[in-house]
């Protein structure tokens, strides 16, 4: 392959279809309808495409990818392709058959989602009973030994609880614990006024991980920045259009699946085009590419080639232009947008969530009490 350096991971978002209602959803608002979803023998040919391309990775995700009932095909062709495969998953519906079977396909890996370590309140934000499927989920991982991940989304409402969670992974058999404080946009941003956690709160976060990483033998933390407070942006997707690819349900190609939401971006489809073409040629991957785009305080700044600008959507989400320095950042000049929303979230601290579920209506109300 000539030009830009090949990407080395796909995220292969088989459908928007998800059981769980979670108010940090950072889908885009508007979901893929399923009756446009990408079928098995087009994802076929994504990965065998993405192969070509020298891509070796591949996240296969959604919404809840065991909606699909033909996800054993999808993985097989993935498997065939000579792509390693991780199943993303919430764990609802995941029984040891289809596990087995999954495997059988050439499933290499499970990285499941949790809420808390707390029964009652991991069902609370997740809006439906759903912690007693995730623990036996994590049990079926565990049986079938394959590296298993855990997910856990962090915020005001959870963060107090890091030890706790770091138990549970422990407890569940997790290789990793990926601890991702909630980033905000698509749905999230919706319910960043509760969401966001007070510096206290991070800082208390930090020490138990940093304790935690000193003396314990046990699963590698992953704590991914929660940049509302670090005056310095993430280098979010290791550069746009740098590492990896994003397929959403209905073919659309994005270099992030956030990017959904950026209306002006015109992303090109695989059902049009080839993935090396989407890679190499489209606008939309090389619209941020490298740092020939950047203006303001980024342009000449020494931290361009480290952060890339920080995010994108971030930058797009709190100013409409995704050419902006990210918000994040102490030395752009819309970082207010997010220190004043910091700031507030201090002075808020302990009020009780008031979460817009991820349903249709974005409904404020209880959990439904649904069997997972
Ligand atoms: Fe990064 Fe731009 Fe901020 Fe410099 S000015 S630290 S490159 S976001
Ligand atoms: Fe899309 Fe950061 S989430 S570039």
């Amino acid at each position: 392959m000539t030009g830009t350096a090949a990407p080395w991971a796909l995220l292969a978002e088989l459908t928007h279809a998800c059981p769980l209602h979670c108010p940090y959803c950072s889908n885009p608002l508007e979901l893929v309808r399923r009756s446009t979803e990408l079928a098995a023998d087009e994802w076929a040919r994504v990965f065998t495409e993405s192969a070509d391309l020298g891509i070796v990775q591949a996240h296969i995700s959604g919404g809840e990818p065991l909606l699909r009932r033909d996800l054993e095909e999808i993985v097989a062709a993935a498997h065939r392709a000579g792509i390693y495969t991780q199943l993303v998953t919430s764990g609802l519906g995941l029984t040891a058959d289809r596990l087995d079977a999954l495997v059988g396909a050439g499933l290499n890996s499970v990285q499941l989602s949790v809420q808390d370590s707390d029964r009652e309140n991991s069902d609370l934000i997740a809006g439906r009973t759903s912690y007693a499927a995730k623990e036996k989920a994590a049990g079926i991982i565990r049986a079938a030994e394959l590296p298993f991940g855990l997910n856990v989304v962090l915020h005001r409402h959870n963060l107090d609880r890091l030890p706790q969670i770091i138990e549970m992974g422990e407890r569940w058999g997790a290789d990793r614990i990926e601890l991702a404080n909630a980033q905000f946009y698509g749905w999230a941003l919706r319910n960043r006024e509760t969401l966001l956690p007070t510096r206290e709160q991070l800082d208390r976060a930090k020490q138990t991980v940093a304790a935690y990483r000193e003396k314990s033998e046990g699963p590698e933390l992953v704590w991914v920045l929660p940049d509302y407070y670090e005056g310095v942006p993430k280098p979010c997707m290791g550069g746009w259009g740098a590492r990896s690819i994003t397929v959403a349900p209905d073919g659309t190609a994005l270099p992030c699946p956030a990017a959904y939401a950026m209306t002006d971006l015109r992303p090109p489809n695989v059902r049009d085009h080839s993935l090396e073409w989407i890679w190499q040629r489209s606008e939309a991957f090389n619209a941020y590419r490298g740092t020939a785009w950047m203006s303001g305080p980024c342009g000449d700044c020494p931290r361009r080639e480290t952060d890339f600008g920080g995010c994108r959507c971030q930058a797009h989400a709190l100013t409409g232009d995704a050419s902006r320095t990210d918000p994040a950042c102490s030395l752009s000049p819309d970082h207010h947008l997010v220190r004043d929303r910091a700031v507030h979230a201090g002075r808020d601290a302990g009020t009780a969530p008031d979460f817009v579920y991820r349903r249709p209506g974005g409904a404020r109300l209880a959990p439904a009490a649904q069997e997972g």
